[in-house]
């Protein structure tokens, strides 16, 4: 068998990414796009010891469940995952991927919360620009496993009108003539454009550059257009590196923060806040998680990775104290003002990380309950050791990669702990992600 080769093939099932699965040679096959109960000719696209990869050459015989992508850039961009299929088999695949993930453990699923709105609903797009071989400016996203980006019109999982505004900021800088950067030469001025948007309708802008540039024409422009604009960012970052944000900023316009508003609070969002990408399913999100907790006034909780504040302060309200930890020092800024801002004094925010933050809360105050909503590597064993030493009795597990959330518990499972109550959340419709709530107490 060979890189190239073409065979018929009948997919049997997903695997957990939503790549159609099927078998030859007794090694498993993944054919990305592909769906269940296909007939399809594959054509190899590489060769591992036990696993191969390949592409659709052609369908013989549809699934049912596969539909038209609306983004016509679907098969080259990296985002999406799952626009070739109804949202019903999408939910289907993800519910699905977190049973199998968690396989080994014995615990009630609860079906997945589905999102109202599976397009337009992602509250944050942040944007790459180059100059193509003709010399026109195009902006876009990379393509999959590579560096390259594809010249795109709209991203349809984003918001209207963040779309809106990098279109418009795209034919600002190709009328200037305004200088774009390469990355393999390191050299140019524009790099990239950032915009977060919240439900109450105010939107921020962040231009990435190498150097200082003087945009006041583009922000009259912008902020004539779009009065929802209330604040603009220049972020200047010469590096050649992924990293894109940087901490040399300059506000250029408005005010320094955006307001979101999250089951009834206030929340000042900066340029480098953490927030969940979708609002509504961020709302159903926290009112899952905080009332399967059980809280109550008489209790004491922490909130283990907590970005701006935005589980913290919501648990505050029903408890007695909650302290969040955070490692991002502008983010404790951030959560100290939305403590004022909501008139909160039952909170303590400490700016650490939470595996040496949380050995300082051990002989403190006796805690109830303790909420993780970690990055997608999971837990650091050690913060797990201390959560295990301090005999917590209940842990509100969020992840947003069930994968580390798993490995994770296991852990806990083995010390004392017993899962009970799993809910996948679906926060990122039609890409492969999925969000879920795992709830864990002391046997
Ligand atoms: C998935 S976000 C969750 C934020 C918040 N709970 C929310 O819903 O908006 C994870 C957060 O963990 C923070 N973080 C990452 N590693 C950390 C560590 N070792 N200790 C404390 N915070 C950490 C990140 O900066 C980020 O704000």
């Amino acid at each position: 068998m060979n890189v190239g080769d073409t065979y018929k093939v009948n997919i049997d099932s997903f695997d957990v990414n939503g790549y159609g699965v099927c078998h030859l040679d007794k090694k498993v096959v993944f054919v990305q796009g592909a769906m269940e109960g296909e007939e399809l000719i594959i054509e190899i696209t590489s060769i591992h010891k036990n696993y191969l990869f390949a592409k659709i050459k052609r369908i013989l015989k549809k699934s049912n469940d596969r539909i038209e992508s609306l983004c016509p850039y679907y098969k080259y961009c990296g985002g999406c995952d799952m626009l070739h299929m109804s949202y019903d088999c999408e939910l289907k695949i993800k519910e699905n991927s977190v049973r199998q993930t968690l396989r080994k453990l014995d615990y009630k699923l609860n079906p997945i919360v589905k999102s109202d709105n599976i397009y337009g609903y992602r509250n944050k797009i942040m944007i790459p620009f180059k100059r193509d071989l003709e010399d026109d400016v195009i902006y876009g996203f990379y393509e999959k496993m590579s560096h390259d980006v594809i010249s795109i019109d709209k991203c349809i999982i984003s918001n209207d009108i963040s779309n809106e505004i990098v279109s418009l900021i795209s034919r600002y800088l190709s009328l200037f003539h305004i200088s774009i950067y390469d990355e393999n030469t390191n050299k140019g001025i524009f790099r990239e454009v950032m915009v977060r948007n919240t439900s109450k309708d105010e939107y921020m802008v962040v231009l990435v550059v190498t150097q200082k540039y003087d945009f006041s024409g583009l922000i009259e422009l912008l902020t004539k257009e779009y009065k929802q604009i209330k604040s603009i960012y220049l972020n200047i970052n010469d590096k050649k590196t992924n990293v894109i944000l940087t901490n040399n900023y300059e506000l250029l316009y408005g005010s320094e923060v955006i307001i979101e508003n999250i089951l009834d609070l206030d929340f000042n969002v900066s340029f480098n806040s953490f927030m969940q990408i979708n609002h509504d399913q961020c709302e159903k999100l926290y009112d899952i998680a905080i009332s399967k907790a059980n809280l109550d006034k008489s209790m004491n909780v922490i909130d283990a990775y907590c970005g701006m504040g935005s589980i913290t302060l919501n648990i505050a309200k029903r408890v007695n104290h909650v302290y969040g930890i955070e490692v991002v020092d502008e983010a404790i800024i951030n959560a100290n003002n939305n403590k004022i801002l909501n008139n909160i004094s039952n909170a303590t925010f400490i700016c650490g990380k939470c595996e040496d933050e949380i050995k300082k809360l051990v002989n403190l105050e006796k805690i109830d309950c303790i909420f993780f909503d970690p990055p997608r590597k999971g837990c650091d064993i050690e913060f797990l050791d201390t959560v295990i030493k301090m005999k917590i009795p209940k842990i509100v597990y969020i992840s947003c990669n069930i994968a580390t959330a798993n490995r994770d518990i296991e852990i806990l499972e083995k010390n004392g702990y017993k899962l009970l109550d799993v809910t996948p959340v679906d926060m990122f419709p039609r890409t492969m992600h999925v969000e879920t709530i795992c709830v864990l107490t002391k046997k």
